[in-house]
């Protein structure tokens, strides 16, 4: 049987050229490096060292979809989201509580007939599938339907690794070099940064000169963020990736910087790991449809990874929509000569972990997993952002539509600026199949990300030794820290409603504002108690920037998966650089983040075989 390979397709020039690898087998050959995950963890990664001169084979679960315009243009990203062509279903829980699960407004049911139903009040026979959580299964991985918002993350978030560790290239000062590195910056700054890396780097238009409704509402939030109304439109254009002194606690509004070509273009690691394989000139060997199943230990020495074992065929994973049960998939195996790295993503790289034998013994020995270190942290203490927003319905439709600003608000409880808020015409109320609700040209939203969750008590298990079969998640929000981050969410909440009660009431005017939650009612009018107010934040919160779930700490920490430079503890020649690498969930938005650490993780590798980068 001929193994059918999957095959790069590119944009442009393309057409015309085949791709080299695309007739080769990877079965039994031997690369220096094995990737696996083309996300922002894993796919910068493989390119940089490709790029180096070194032989890289990137293994990637997904297909290509660059081209599928869902993908490659940014303002298309709710539809990308829900496109079966790059969609991983996750469905988690958020607590234990079935109670508390049961009142998520969003909980999505299998129906009899297959399809899926949402909400609270499910047809007979419907099961309860839990909260659906977005991944993308595909070259780029979640940069490729993600919403390209960035921010590196506070000097906080950097020097907590830097200290937990005693590693100083840690420190945020360090970190900005593979940020300056990466980026290809398309706004006017006045803090260095990079203008020859491979991720563009766009500053959203606010609409300040083009919306008198955004003017307003920015000016309004200008003010009540104790700014003169003056300084709005600088605090537009400011700089969220900028090295101000004390940046941590700078609050107000911001510019929104995405990852974003300024033609409206999406710029993504699965962009970037194409282009270096379209040059043709790196030993860059991508396998696409290609599911890692198993890390291949040394024979001699049993902690020594040497390569991966995976399966080859298309939507060989259940959480792609278009998996069918009975496709196994096609064996094979892929030997490292120097190392292998894992890059998942926050779900799948635990898993990959315990099915190779990593993992908290007692629950590999539940599945008949050989045990090769006991790693009680794998799939333990899961962090994510969590996130809540206050929507309601303006009295006229609101102009300027596609406009955002993006604001930080430092709460009582905060120790620095506790969130991060973008409000424009839109509505975001977490995900569902088919989300999101779309409320009309009325609708108004600030969107609140809650930065330096308290609790970091989620759990990502197996159900079975079948690779292909998806984890149980829990994500356990609120375990502890609970009062401190409700109130944070409810100062955020409530210093939005403040700004939103002063657009004046007049015939011509958006107010009254119509909440529709947390508290329904005219904004300026309304009796929700505190305590309903911070029940429905609690209950309804959401999230999609899971990390920290094989990740790094100090030696002494039995919780820590990797040590300050990637390499899981208790083995050789395994590194994992994604997402579940962060000891916290960095900042507001884990993207830029995560692919600045795939830039340190090749200088890294580089330094050790004694190579710059
Ligand atoms: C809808 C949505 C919107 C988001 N919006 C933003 C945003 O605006 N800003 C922001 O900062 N963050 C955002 N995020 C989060 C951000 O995209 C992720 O945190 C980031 O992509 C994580 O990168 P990663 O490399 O850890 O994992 P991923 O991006 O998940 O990449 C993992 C890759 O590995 C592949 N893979 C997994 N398992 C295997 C296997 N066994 N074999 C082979 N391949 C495998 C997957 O197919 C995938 O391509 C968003 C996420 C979602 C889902
Ligand atoms: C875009 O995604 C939608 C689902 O959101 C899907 O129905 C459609 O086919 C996709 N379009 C393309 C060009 O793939
Ligand atoms: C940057 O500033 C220059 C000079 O003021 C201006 O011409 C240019 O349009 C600005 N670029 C952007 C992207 O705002
Ligand atoms: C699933 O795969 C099997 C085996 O290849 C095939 O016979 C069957 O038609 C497929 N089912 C669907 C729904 O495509
Ligand atoms: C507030 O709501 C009450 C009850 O609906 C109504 O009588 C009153 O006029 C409203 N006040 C304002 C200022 O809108």
């Amino acid at each position: 049987m001929a193994p059918i390979l999957p095959v790069l397709s590119c944009i442009l020039s393309c057409a015309l050229f085949a791709f080299s690898t695309a007739a080769q087998d990877i079965n039994g050959k031997t690369y220096e490096y094995i990737v696996v995950g083309s996300g922002p963890g894993g796919g910068p990664l493989a390119a940089n060292l490709a790029r180096k001169g070194h032989s890289v084979l990137l293994i990637e679960a997904g297909d290509d979809q660059t081209q599928n315009t869902n993908v490659s243009q940014w303002i298309n990203f709710n539809a990308a989201g829900n496109d079966p062509a790059t969609r991983w279903d996750f469905f988690v829980k958020h607590s234990d509580d079935e109670a508390r699960e049961a009142r998520f407004k969003h909980r999505t049911w299998r129906k009899t007939d297959g399809s899926f139903y949402v909400g609270l009040d499910p047809p007979a026979g419907a099961k309860p599938l839990g909260i659906y959580y977005p991944r993308a299964g595909t070259l780029g991985g979640c940069a490729m339907h993600n919403g390209c918002l960035t921010m590196n993350p506070d000097d906080l978030d950097w020097n907590y690794i830097a200290d937990i560790t005693g590693d100083d290239s840690w420190s945020p000062k360090n970190m900005r070099k593979y940020l300056i590195r990466l980026e290809k910056i398309h706004y006017n700054s006045t803090y260095t940064h990079g203008t020859t890396g491979w991720l563009d780097m766009t500053m959203l238009d606010p609409g300040y000169t083009t919306s008198a409704d955004s003017r307003t509402l920015s000016q309004l939030a200008t003010q009540a963020a104790g700014f003169s109304v003056t300084e709005t439109e600088d605090l537009l254009a400011r700089d969220m990736n900028g090295d101000q002194p004390d940046r941590d606690n700078l609050v107000g509004p911001f510019g929104g910087v995405s990852h974003i070509h300024p033609d409206g273009r999406r710029s993504s690691p699965g962009y970037y790991v194409r282009d270096t394989f379209v040059e043709g000139k790196y030993p860059l060997t991508v396998a696409l449809d290609t599911l890692a199943t198993k890390v291949i230990f040394d024979k001699k020495i049993k902690t020594k990874a040497i390569g991966m074992e995976y399966l080859q065929g298309k939507s060989l994973y259940s959480a792609d929509p278009r998996h069918n049960a009975s496709v196994k998939g096609r064996p094979g195996k892929a030997y490292a000569s120097r190392e292998v790295i894992i890059s998942g993503g926050a779900f799948n790289t635990p898993q990959l972990l315990m099915l190779s034998g990593i993992g908290p013994k007692k629950h590999l020995q539940k599945f008949g997993i050989p045990v090769i270190v006991n790693a009680p942290g794998v799939g333990q203490q899961l962090a994510d952002n969590y996130e809540n927003g206050i929507l309601s319905l303006a009295k006229r439709a609101v102009t300027g539509n596609s406009e955002i600003f993006p604001v930080f608000f430092k709460s009582s409880v905060g120790k620095i600026r506790d969130i991060y808020m973008w409000c424009g015409s839109f509505s975001f109320e977490g995900f569902w199949p088919g989300f999101p609700t779309n409320y009309g040209p009325n609708q108004y939203e600030c969107a609140l990300v809650h930065i330096n969750p308290r609790s970091q008590a989620g759990t990502i298990e197996l159900r079975s030794k079948d690779p292909r079969d998806v984890p149980a998640i829990n994500l356990q929000f609120f375990k502890t820290g609970e009062k401190q981050d409700l109130q944070s969410f409810y100062e955020g909440i409530s210093w939005v409603r403040s700004w939103l009660s002063k657009v004046p009431n007049d015939a011509e005017s958006l107010a009254p504002f119509n909440e529709l939650h947390p508290c329904e009612g005219p904004i300026g009018n309304q009796s929700c108690t505190e305590k309903s107010q911070k029940t429905y934040l609690k209950e309804q919160a959401y999230s999609h920037h899971a990390s920290s779930s094989a990740r790094i700490g100090a030696d002494d920490d039995r919780y820590a998966v990797l040590d300050s430079s990637f390499r899981v503890r208790g083995v050789k020649g395994l590194r994992v650089v994604d997402a579940s690498s962060f000891p916290k969930v960095p900042g507001a938005f884990p993207v830029l983040p995560t692919m600045m650490i795939s830039e340190k993780a090749t200088e890294t590798l580089l330094l050790e075989i004694g190579e710059e980068y």
